[in-house]
């Protein structure tokens, strides 16, 4: 099995080790209170609404239902607290009753599991009470990173991720060490940098996407399938004239900054030595 360093949000690239530490178990607010994941994810909701139909037509189009096996497995990796999630999960088991239904093969419908992954420090107490009752899979919990092995070879049928995989497993070290043109000052973001920052991010993304890729290919059985919703920009995306989700990580960034100076962030202050 493949072991990967623990990871970092990209969004979080202050120049601090203990900070980066603290970050990379750092997992979405759990509970379903104000400040909870579950209140406050309508945006990654929204995304699940507009894949619904893609991920239905590529059912529909590509899953070989005569050739399934008794168990079908799904897993979803970067799952949170569970609220998308099982709304996703709910989109791909019925999608496939449907085909069966369809094929007039209802009779040998299989029987779903669906293995929730996230972050060991992930809230998958509240995942778990928040799973509908009325639904055609089986649950169990996947704690660990999706940047390495989690599951038995070829034994998963269908790899779901969402809003998840811009995740980065760690900073870039170069974007954090003043001595590098590559050096972000303190930006917890790519956006706007110098092209050496980027192309920092860019390496690092296309690393992390791999080790995610390598380890989904070996767990997938021949013919499964893989539905991954990445937040992204278009290539034409000019941040002076055009507003999206990321342009909030400026307020975000400058907050931080504000933050770290006020003392906010004393612990990794106080072992940031080289600051
Ligand atoms: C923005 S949330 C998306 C949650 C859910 N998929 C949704 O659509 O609402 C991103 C999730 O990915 C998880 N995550 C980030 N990196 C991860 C990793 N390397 N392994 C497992 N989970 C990870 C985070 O802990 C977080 O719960």
């Amino acid at each position: 099995m493949k072991m990967f360093q623990p990871y970092l949000c990209r969004r979080c690239s202050i120049r601090s080790p203990v900070l980066g530490r603290m970050l990379s178990r750092y997992a979405m607010n759990g509970g379903d209170g104000p400040h909870s994941y579950a209140q406050n994810s309508s945006y990654q909701k929204g995304v699940v609404d507009v894949a619904k139909p893609i991920i239905e037509e590529e059912i529909s189009r590509k899953l070989d239902i005569k050739h399934l096996s008794s168990t079908f497995r799904i897993a979803d990796f970067g799952c949170s607290t569970g609220h998308n999630s099982c709304a996703a999960m709910q989109i791909i088991t019925e999608a496939i009753r449907r085909r069966f239904e369809i094929e007039g093969l209802i009779s040998q419908l299989p029987d779903f599991y669906v293995f929730f992954n996230d972050k060991v420090t992930n809230d998958f107490n509240t995942l778990f009470n928040s799973l509908p009752r009325e639904r055609l899979y089986g649950a169990a919990g996947v704690p660990g990173s999706f940047h390495g092995r989690l599951l038995p070879k070829a034994t998963l049928d269908f790899a779901y991720s969402s809003c998840s995989l811009n995740w980065l497993s760690e900073v870039p070290k170069a974007v954090l060490d003043n001595t590098s043109p590559a050096w972000n000052q303190g930006k917890i973001h790519y956006l706007g940098a110098r092209r050496e920052v980027c192309e920092e991010y860019a390496n690092q993304y296309a690393k992390d996407i791999e080790s995610f890729l390598d380890s989904r290919a070996e767990e997938l059985v021949p013919g499964g399938l893989m539905a991954l919703l990445v937040p992204a920009v278009p290539a034409s995306w000019d941040p002076n004239s055009a507003y999206t989700t990321t342009t909030e990580i400026y307020l975000f960034g400058s907050c931080f900054m504000d933050m770290a100076k006020a003392g906010r962030f004393s612990e990794a202050k106080g072992h940031n030595r080289e600051e």
